[in-house]
């Protein structure tokens, strides 16, 4: 289905209207595309086959339809990934700053995880009923986040899907909020952007019949007189958001927004959700706890368990109580939250292991400060090449964007990206055996990646950059 392996020219050179833009010639820029373009088609035959064959019975050739938006002439196919290495079926061994975009932040198939999963492999993977490894791993999560009572779910768009479930039924209020540029999985309702300041549904959504209008409220991030009228009404169940926007680019809180924005959300009845899916990449209990922002609920999927199909949230007593009260009090029959294999042996003993062997203070100590060395570093090579860029961290997450002042909010972070750019550059580090992720520019410092690593990516990206900017 898909059009696949090409090597075609790239057409005519686009005019510079992207402010990312200025200071690259893209006259170069073309011509470095086609040549990556090529090259690419020549380093990876066996990848180009198996594209082939998995065209004819893969809708659009790939098991998910965005896998074919790494910007390369075909997909390419992995062999394994250990560590922060992906060798792929041509053999090459990349060094890997995408991670599964944060599924395997703390490293692909961390030893503990992988020996858990072996142990559990032979002894059953679902049975519906719990394991000894759920009451360890409950006892884990509460510490960790500092909340009391959690549930499981298969991914971090089923728990953001559940815990809205639940704050709904325990509040009786049937709208939430949510920022504007916002990604928190596959969740509907938060599909609702903010167009010239109007709320709008995105229309890339398929098959979506439902008015998400009706019960979505979206505001700018770090707009606290917009948040505030938001909620006046007191029907907002709950606000749910990341910490820090990292799906747009990212978008920091500027100092005290999250403590003014948690008084107002209080203030008018409403929940704050935190979905630390990304933002675990500041510290092991979450961005919000690290910055003293203590939310009423919490989400995280992704690496919990080391990359498996797993997620988490987390609620507090007093929301927990009203949960129960909620179900209790509802005539019995579905609930509409959960799926059969949710809290599974194999996720319960993979998760286990992740939080109590891998993601752990020393893993972070390592991340973190390898991560500064990865911002500076990349803030260098900018500076080298004289672009109106800046770089943005979150503690083992790292970001460049083509701005010169961090985005504030969603629109400003949204006018900024530039995906023709981007795929030039991600091709480009690919070529050159450095992955980055195939959405915007983030890249993860993983507990097993090394100074040698990152300096690979920045001798890489300093490269590619040298063949794209203007010639003084
Ligand atoms: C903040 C956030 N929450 C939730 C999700 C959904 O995760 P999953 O695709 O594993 O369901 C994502 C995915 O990128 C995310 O970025």
């Amino acid at each position: 289905m898909d059009g696949n392996a090409s090597t075609e020219s790239p057409g005519p050179a686009a005019p510079d209207r992207r402010p990312g833009r200025r200071g690259l010639d893209w006259n170069r820029a073309t011509r470095f595309m086609a040549a990556e373009r090529e090259d690419y088609v020549q380093r990876n035959p066996a990848s180009a086959v198996l594209a082939r064959q998995a065209a004819e019975h893969l809708l659009f050739g790939v098991p998910l339809h965005w896998m074919n938006d790494w910007g390369t002439p075909f997909a390419l196919h992995v062999e394994h990934a250990t560590g922060v290495d992906v060798v792929d079926v041509d053999s090459h061994t990349l060094v890997d700053f995408c991670l599964g975009d944060t599924g395997a932040m703390f490293g692909h198939a961390p030893p503990p995880v992988a020996a858990a999963v072996q142990h559990q492999a032979a002894r059953g993977y679902t049975t519906m009923l719990a394991t000894q490894d759920a009451a360890e791993v409950g006892r884990l999560l509460a510490g960790r986040f500092g909340l009391p009572y959690w549930q499981f779910a298969l991914s971090a768009t089923d728990a953001n899907r559940y815990i809205v479930r639940w704050i709904r039924a325990a509040t009786g209020r049937k709208k939430i909020l949510v920022f504007n540029g916002c990604y928190h999985g596959t969740i509907e309702d938060v599909f609702v952007d903010l167009v010239e300041g109007q709320p709008v549904q995105r229309d890339s959504l398929l098959g979506q019949v439902h008015n998400l209008l009706e019960h979505t409220v979206v505001v700018e991030f770090n707009d606290l007189p917009a948040l505030e009228a938001a909620l006046a009404n007191g029907d907002v169940a709950c606000v749910l958001a990341e910490p820090v926007m990292t799906n747009i680019g990212m978008v920091l809180p500027e100092p005290g927004f999250w403590r003014a924005a948690q008084a107002l959300i209080h203030r008018h009845g409403s929940l704050l959700v935190m979905d630390e899916t990304h933002c675990i990449s500041t510290g092991p209990g979450g961005h919000a706890r690290a910055h003293g922002i203590d939310a009423d609920a919490v989400v995280m999927g992704k690496p919990v368990a080391g990359g498996l199909p797993s997620a988490v949230y987390g609620m507090s007593a007093a929301l927990a109580d009203r949960a129960v009260q909620a179900k209790r009090q509802a005539p019995p029959g579905h609930s509409g939250i959960g799926t059969t294999l949710t809290g599974n042996m194999l996720a319960m003993a993979a998760m286990r292991a992740a939080l109590s062997e891998v993601m752990t203070e020393a893993a972070y100590a390592h991340m973190l400060a390898l991560a500064e060395r990865l911002a500076d570093g990349i803030r260098a090579v900018i500076a080298r090449h004289q672009l109106p860029w800046c770089v943005t961290q979150v503690g083992a997450r790292v970001e460049f964007q083509f701005c010169a002042e961090p985005p504030k909010n969603g629109t400003e972070a949204d006018r900024v990206m530039d995906p023709e750019l981007e795929h030039l550059i991600h091709l480009g580090l690919l070529n050159r055996g450095v992955l980055i992720t195939p959405f915007h520019n983030m890249m993860l410092v993983s507990p097993v990646t090394t100074p040698e690593h990152v300096a690979q990516l920045l001798g890489s990206l300093d490269e590619v950059l040298a063949a794209i900017v203007a010639r003084a």
